[in-house]
């Protein structure tokens, strides 16, 4: 049993709780778009369950046990087709070209490599798909910058590997995908720092006849 990630898991969504109130616009900006079949890169405890408005089908990519394990037994309430596979999203065992929207909230911060996620998720969707994204990132302002340097290896150990320091937006912006339409802005949770956000959606390119 890996002790530290059991109590990750089973204080998620305590401590998401207080900063939930301020991210659920960014979830009605992105969860509530997919359409279709849907994946969720890193579904958590299902954080984002009751923002699937337009899915019709979810499949949920989540590789810790103890995340499953909460989202399992949420899902039970859902009235739609449901998946939970318990893979990375570096290796998503779905087939190129098979899904309509890929959704990433609060999880590029914690997957092993970025590069490799995006480009799972531009290679299972269908041309024409979207890839969903809210995520926190590295900060642009100097201070930013230095407070997210000390904090950043207590964070890591205290949520058992979310990086603060990620240039996100530019593995996006260098990926397969186009028409990338993105908000930057700094979220204000209520304490006296703020944090530095994306939220947005790129497109799968259509081919060419
Ligand atoms: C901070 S939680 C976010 C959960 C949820 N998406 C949300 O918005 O609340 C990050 C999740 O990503 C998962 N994760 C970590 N590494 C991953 C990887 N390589 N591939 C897929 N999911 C991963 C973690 O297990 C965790 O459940």
């Amino acid at each position: 049993m890996n002790l530290s990630k059991w109590f990750f898991a089973n204080w998620y969504d305590v401590l998401n709780s207080i900063v939930e109130p301020y991210v659920i616009p960014y979830r009605n900006q992105t969860t509530s778009k997919c359409e279709g079949h849907v994946v969720e890169i890193g579904g958590g405890t299902g954080a984002n369950l009751l923002f699937f408005d337009k899915a019709e089908k979810i499949t949920f990519i989540e590789p810790d046990p103890y995340m499953r394990s909460i989202l399992s037994k949420r899902i039970h309430n859902i009235k739609k087709p449901i998946d939970v596979l318990p893979n990375h999203g570096e290796n998503i065992p779905l087939k190129s070209n098979s899904v309509d929207s890929v959704l990433c909230t609060l999880v590029l911060c914690m997957v092993d490599d970025v590069e490799k996620v995006i480009s799972e998720a531009h290679r299972i969707l269908k041309p024409g798909g979207k890839l969903y994204f809210y995520e926190h990132i590295k900060a642009k302002s100097k201070s930013g910058k230095i407070f997210q340097l000390l904090l950043d290896p207590f964070w890591k150990f205290a949520t058992t590997g979310c990086h603060l320091r990620r240039n996100t937006l530019d593995v996006i912006k260098n990926s397969e995908f186009t028409n990338i339409k993105y908000n930057y802005f700094n979220l204000n949770v209520g304490i006296p720092f703020t944090i530095p956000n994306i939220s947005g959606e790129a497109i799968k390119k259509k081919e060419k006849n």
